[in-house]
């Protein structure tokens, strides 16, 4: 029995999604702790493939019991159409998902303030994914938010949502100089998706704990990566919540003592998506071919991600602020075509050098990452599952980040299939 985190030791899409899919096998809560429907998490299995947003990478896998925790902004529309496009595919989700009533609800007027503020911000805009994700967790905060428990008991919504609409189409028609919302009209569209999501609410700070009470085992699956975290990531070019080792904690109601690992997920470059500084980019021909060979395409927004060379300032960051235990390794196999691979070791901010990763953003902005060539192995490693088949350089290529980073690589992804991974050390216990 162990209780793991996975998250993304960047800035997201590392393929947490693959590998919560992987170990789910080993594990029987799969809870997602943070963010709403802007992740978007791919999983293949043979042919088929699956791109989940708001419910866990634990949902291919029958007898498991996927848990959206009360961190977790939810959409319900969103969620009733992953639902629909699960269950036509032949995957039931009825018996197998439990969600917080104490989730906060994503709803239209959320996801418009979202659209609306960023074209406000012109050329400072975050590059969101526009789902509402943001301006929900500012009513959590200020403690307006409309929870999934509230649908259950409709005068107490109905009162909330005719008073936050007072609000909310204040902003939308005189600051925003857009349409606002008809409250009859979202009332009864919020609470027909309400029918369809009461059954599955439930305490689940509660269900977990006596899970882990009777020895089962809980694998956390963090969305976005640590550097979007919005305490500890390049803020404001962050999400609204924390990505980080604490979100896994305040975003599912168990206590730190319940945490046996932290696994930090890096791809063996960068990647970026929406605006914000990003020291190792490459915007020229050899992100070009990144980009190209790991189909670096947003799972969300299909958007093209930003990528850049692996930086082991950032990753070293993200072992810090999460305590990482252990580093899985991902799509190795992109970098098969480089003669040499350039690694970044330290920034040079104006004439200082550094090798931790800068507190304010202004000096990762100015950052010029200081790079080491590192041979590389022009072969093919896609679908390796052996360590020993690794070539000597690849090998090097892994010990290398070991060193710097100072957190063991404990598995390799070489390919987006289950199968295509390398285990070097198991990280759940034999007898699990
Ligand atoms: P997540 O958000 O962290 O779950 O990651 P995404 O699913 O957004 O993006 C990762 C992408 O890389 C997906 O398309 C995966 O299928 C793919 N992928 C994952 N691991 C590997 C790998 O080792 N090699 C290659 N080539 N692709 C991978
Ligand atoms: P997964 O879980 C990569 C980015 C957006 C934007 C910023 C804020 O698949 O790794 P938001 O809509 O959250 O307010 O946007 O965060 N972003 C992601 N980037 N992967 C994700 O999720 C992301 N979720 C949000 O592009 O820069
Ligand atoms: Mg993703």
């Amino acid at each position: 029995m162990a209780n793991i985190i996975i998250l993304g030791a960047q800035w997201g899409d590392e393929g947490k999604g693959k590998l919560v899919d992987l170990l789910t096998e080993q594990a029987d809560c799969i809870v997602r702790y943070q963010g709403g429907h802007n992740a978007g998490h791919t999983l293949v299995v043979g042919e088929e493939k699956f791109v989940l947003h708001l419910i866990p990478a634990g949902i291919l896998h029958p007898g498991k019991t996927c848990v959206i925790g009360n961190g977790i902004a939810l959409d319900p529309q969103a969620l009733i159409e992953e639902i629909d496009d699960l269950s036509r595919r032949g995957i039931p989700v009825e018996s197998n998902l439990k969600i917080s009533d104490a989730c906060h609800l994503i709803l239209p007027y959320h996801r418009a303030i979202d659209k609306e503020s960023e074209k406000l911000k012109g050329t400072r805009r975050i590059g969101t994914t526009g789902r509402g994700i943001g301006p929900a967790y500012v009513d959590k905060m200020a403690r307006i938010g409309i929870r999934a428990g509230d649908l259950a008991h409709p005068k107490i919504f109905r009162e909330k949502l005719s008073q936050n609409l007072q609000e909310m189409n204040y902003l939308m028609e005189k600051l925003f100089r857009a349409h606002g919302l008809d409250l009859e009209s979202l009332y009864s569209e919020v609470m027909t998706q309400g029918e369809r999501i009461l059954p599955y609410l439930t305490d689940t700070s509660l269900y977990l704990w006596e899970e882990a009470r009777k020895g089962s085992s809980i694998l956390f699956e963090g969305a976005q990566g640590t550097l979007l975290d919005v305490d500890h990531g390049t803020y404001p070019f962050v999400t609204s919540s924390n990505a980080s080792a604490g979100g896994a904690l305040t975003g599912t109601g168990l206590g730190p003592t319940m945490i046996d690992k932290v696994l930090g997920v890096t791809k063996a470059y960068t990647t970026r998506v929406g605006s914000g500084p990003f020291p190792t980019e490459q915007t020229g021909p050899e992100g070009e071919r990144l980009r190209e060979r790991g189909q670096e395409f947003g799972a969300t927004t299909g958007r093209a991600r930003r990528c850049g060379w692996f930086d082991a300032v950032a990753v070293r960051y993200a072992a810090r602020i999460n305590g990482l235990t252990g580093i899985i390794l991902t799509k190795i196999d992109v970098l098969d075509h480089l003669e040499t691979i350039p690694v970044c070791t330290g920034y040079r901010i104006g004439t200082r050098m550094v090798t931790e990763f800068p507190h304010h953003i202004e000096d990762v902005a100015n950052a010029k990452p200081v790079y080491e060539a590192l041979p590389g192995w022009k072969a093919t490693t896609r679908g390796i599952r052996r360590w020993e088949e690794l070539p000597k350089e690849a090998q090097e290529y892994v010990r290398w980040i070991e060193r710097q980073v100072g957190v063991p690589v404990i598995m390799i992804s070489t390919g987006s299939e289950r199968s295509e991974t390398i285990t070097i050390q198991e990280p759940f216990p034999a007898s699990s």
